[in-house]
C-alpha cells in the first residue's frame, strides 16, 4: 500500500480510473506506440484527511519545455488574476514590495504586478510558457520550488510580502518542501495565497475530471490546516472561487502573526458537515462517478444511433480522465475544438481523437457540442450563441449528465 504523502499513513485507493496517459500530453501518431500511460488512482488518508493520487507522474514529463497549457486562453481568467493582483497590492503589501509566484505560466497574474512596477519574480519550470511571462517583461525563473530554491530566493532577493500560487501548489508531491520553503521566504507579516479546485465542489458536483496526472492532491480546509500546521504556519482565512468549477483560495500566515478569520472556521464547520473527515463519502464519491460514466455513455451512443454529429469543445488536461475513463473513441465523437495552436492538428492523449482550431467548429456546427470546458461554460456559452440560435446542444456531465435544450 502506497504511504500518505503528507503523514505517511499506508492509503488505499477508493477509485481506480484505470491506465491513463499524460493529461496535457497531445500528442502526434508516430507518438502513439511510445505513449506514457500510468495507473490513475485516488485515496483518502483518514489520519491528515488528505485526498490525492496513489502513483505519480515524474515532473519532467509532465512540466517541460513543450507545455500545452497557456493560462492566458481564458480572458475570464486574465480578469479573475487582475483581481486578485489588485487585492494583494491593496491589502498586503509593505515597504519595498516583493511578490513571489509559482507556476507563473505566461504572467497571467504576474503581469499587473510588473506594469505596476512592482518587484515581482515567477518560478515556472515549463520554458515554453516561461519565455512568454518573459516576452511580457516579467521577470521569471524556469525552476521547480522547493526549499532550497527559497533559499537562494531569500539570498539574492531578500523576503517576499506575498507567495502566490494558482493551480499549482496541488500539483506539487513534495509538499514539505514547499512548505518549508514558504516559512523561509515569508516576511514576518508576509502571506502565502494560494488557490487550487477545492474537494468539496468536486464531491458534490461529482467533478471527476478533476482528477489527473498533475493534480496530485485534492485539498480541505481541513487538510491544508494540518500540512501548514507542520512548518509553524496556520491558515488565517479561506474564500471560495467559482473559476474551476469551484476552487478555494488559501490565504496562510506564521503562525500567530495575523487575527484568523470567521470564515475559517465556519468552512471547516461545512466541511464536517459535508463529512470530508469520512472514508464513506468517498465510497459514495465513487459511486456516482460511475453513474455519471454510464449516463454519458449512453447519451453519446443514443446520439451516435440517431445519425448525429457530435464534436467536443475545448481540449482540457480534464477532459483526458474523460474520454479515457468513460471510453469516448473517435467513432462516438468527431474532434475536440481549440483555440490553443500547440493543441491543433494533434490527437487528444489516450483516446486519439483528433484536435482541430475553432474556425472547423464555426464552419460546420455539429448537432451536439460535449462540453469539455465546462469549467469556463459561462465565457464559452456567451461566445457560442450562433451556435445555439443554429440548433446546436450542449452536452454537460457536471454536476450531471445532461442535454442543455
Ligand atoms: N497559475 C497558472 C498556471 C497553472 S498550470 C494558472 O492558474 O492559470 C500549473 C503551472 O505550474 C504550470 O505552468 C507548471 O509548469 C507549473 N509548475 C508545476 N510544478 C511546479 C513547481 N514545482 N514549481 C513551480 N511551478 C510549477
Ligand atoms: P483548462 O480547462 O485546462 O483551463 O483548459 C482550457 C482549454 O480550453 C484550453 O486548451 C483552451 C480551450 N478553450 C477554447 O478552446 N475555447 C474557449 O473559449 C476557452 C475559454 C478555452
Ligand atoms: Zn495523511
Amino acid at each position: 500500500m502506497p504511504n500518505c504523502l503528507i503523514c505517511r499513513t499506508p492509503i488505499e485507493p477508493f477509485i481506480s480510473f484505470g491506465k491513463m496517459p499524460i493529461a496535457n500530453g497531445f500528442l502526434n501518431p508516430e507518438e502513439f506506440p511510445h505513449e506514457h500511460f500510468f495507473d490513475l488512482q485516488v485515496g483518502f488518508c483518514s489520519q491528515c484527511k488528505m485526498v490525492q493520487l496513489t502513483e505519480l507522474v515524474e515532473q519532467e514529463k509532465m512540466f517541460h519545455g513543450n507545455y500545452a497549457f497557456f493560462s492566458s486562453t481564458s480572458s475570464r481568467m486574465a480578469e479573475h488574476f487582475r483581481r486578485l493582483a489588485d487585492t494583494v497590492k491593496r491589502e498586503y503589501l509593505g515597504p519595498d514590495p516583493f511578490v513571489v509566484e509559482i507556476g507563473s505560466n505566461d504572467g497571467i497574474m504576474l503581469q499587473n504586478f510588473a506594469q505596476a512596477g512592482i518587484r515581482h519574480l515567477g518560478i515556472e519550470p515549463s520554458a515554453n510558457v516561461a519565455e512568454v511571462a518573459r516576452q511580457k517583461g516579467i521577470r521569471t525563473i524556469s525552476e521547480f520550488f522547493n526549499e532550497d530554491l527559497a533559499r537562494r530566493i531569500v539570498a539574492e532577493y531578500g523576503q517576499a510580502d506575498a507567495f502566490m500560487g494558482a493551480n499549482v501548489v496541488c500539483h506539487i508531491p513534495y509538499l514539505h518542501s514547499v512548505v518549508a520553503g514558504v516559512k523561509i521566504l515569508l516576511k514576518p507579516k508576509g502571506l502565502m495565497i494560494f488557490e487550487d479546485p477545492y474537494l468539496g465542489d468536486i464531491v458534490a458536483k461529482t467533478s471527476y475530471d478533476q482528477v489527473y496526472d498533475e493534480h496530485a492532491f485534492y485539498f480541505s480546509v481541513m487538510s491544508v490546516s494540518y500540512l501548514v500546521a507542520q512548518h509553524g504556519l496556520e491558515i488565517i482565512d479561506v474564500q471560495p472561487q467559482t473559476v474551476h468549477g469551484g476552487s478555494m483560495r488559501y490565504f496562510i500566515g506564521h503562525k500567530g502573526a495575523h487575527p484568523i478569520k470567521p470564515m475559517v472556521a465556519a468552512q471547516l464547520a461545512k466541511e464536517e458537515a459535508m463529512g470530508l473527515q469520512r472514508p464513506e463519502t468517498y465510497v459514495r464519491l465513487r459511486e456516482n462517478i460511475e453513474r455519471s460514466r454510464t449516463d454519458l455513455m449512453k447519451l453519446l451512443r443514443d446520439i451516435k444511433q440517431q445519425g448525429k454529429r457530435v464534436a467536443c469543445y475545448a481540449a482540457t488536461s480534464k477532459s483526458t480522465t474523460v474520454t479515457n475513463y468513460c471510453g469516448i473513441t473517435p467513432d462516438l465523437v468527431e474532434f475536440i475544438s481549440d483555440t490553443t495552436p500547440i493543441k491543433q492538428g494533434k490527437y487528444s492523449p489516450g483516446a486519439h481523437i483528433p484536435v482541430k482550431p475553432y474556425e472547423e467548429f464555426k464552419k460546420r456546427y455539429p448537432d451536439y457540442a460535449l462540453l469539455f470546458g465546462w469549467n469556463h461554460g459561462e465565457e464559452i456559452m456567451a461566445k457560442e450563441q450562433a451556435f445555439k440560435a443554429a440548433g446546436g446542444k450542449w452536452i454537460v456531465y457536471v454536476p450531471k449528465v445532461q442535454v442543455l435544450e
